[in-house]
């Protein structure tokens, strides 16, 4: 998607070896313009998919996830990493480390939000080891709901989570997908979408 990578390539910052910092419109600061060209894109991807469900994890995640399912016209669930006194219904939980965190956290959705009649679109902003992904697959597998693919906003394909996600046999769409850093530039892959 030509207008994020540009806008990756002007505000984006490398950090270190391995980290992108999109704060200034995707991860902090929203540019709702952008945001909303980016669920109109993954929305036309799947405009003949029949999702019923788009779900994320929170937190950066809500904002690209909650754009395509405006689009889609569908509701958007975004798995929660701590319990609150509200979730006092059946769960569905996952153990998801971050290799960036260096935390496993449990992730959870609500049971009565996802069952056997969805057709789910995984959205979410980055995708680095996969944890997260594998995490909500998990989640919604037990479910009994379909996954029809998962649709990233900015891909690091130099680390693991893209094939372990292809290894479940779920298509990856990442609208920018980035093979390295050199001397704090990005280096860009043919993106998907
Ligand atoms: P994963 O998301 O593929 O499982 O990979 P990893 O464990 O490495 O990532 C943990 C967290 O760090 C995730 O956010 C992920 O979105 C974020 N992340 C990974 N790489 C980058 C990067 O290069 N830049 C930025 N800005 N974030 C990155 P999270 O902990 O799930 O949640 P939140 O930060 O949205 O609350």
């Amino acid at each position: 998607m030509e207008e994020l990578i540009s806008r990756i390539k002007q505000d984006g910052r490398v950090l270190g070896e391995d980290i992108l910092k999109v704060d200034s419109f995707l991860t902090h600061q929203v540019d709702p313009k952008l945001m909303r060209e980016i669920g109109r894109t993954f929305a036309q991807k799947f405009a003949e998919a029949g999702i019923t469900k788009v779900v994320t994890i929170e937190a950066s995640g809500n904002v690209p996830a909650a754009y395509a399912a405006e689009e889609l016209g569908v509701p958007m669930i975004f798995a929660k990493k701590a319990k609150n006194v509200t979730m006092n219904e059946e769960l569905l939980t996952a153990e998801v480390y971050s290799f960036t965190k260096k935390i496993t956290s449990t992730v959870q959705i609500s049971r009565k939000f996802l069952n056997e009649t969805d057709k789910v679109l995984i959205v979410d902003d980055f995708l680095a080891n996969g944890q997260a992904a594998l995490g909500l697959i998990k989640i919604i597998k037990e479910a009994g709901a379909e996954i029809v693919g998962v649709g990233i906003v900015i891909e690091k394909s130099f680390q693991t989570g893209r094939g372990l996600v292809e290894e479940t046999g779920i298509p990856v769409l990442s609208l920018a997908r980035i093979a390295g850093f050199e001397d704090g530039h990005v280096i860009f892959t043919e993106a998907d979408l």
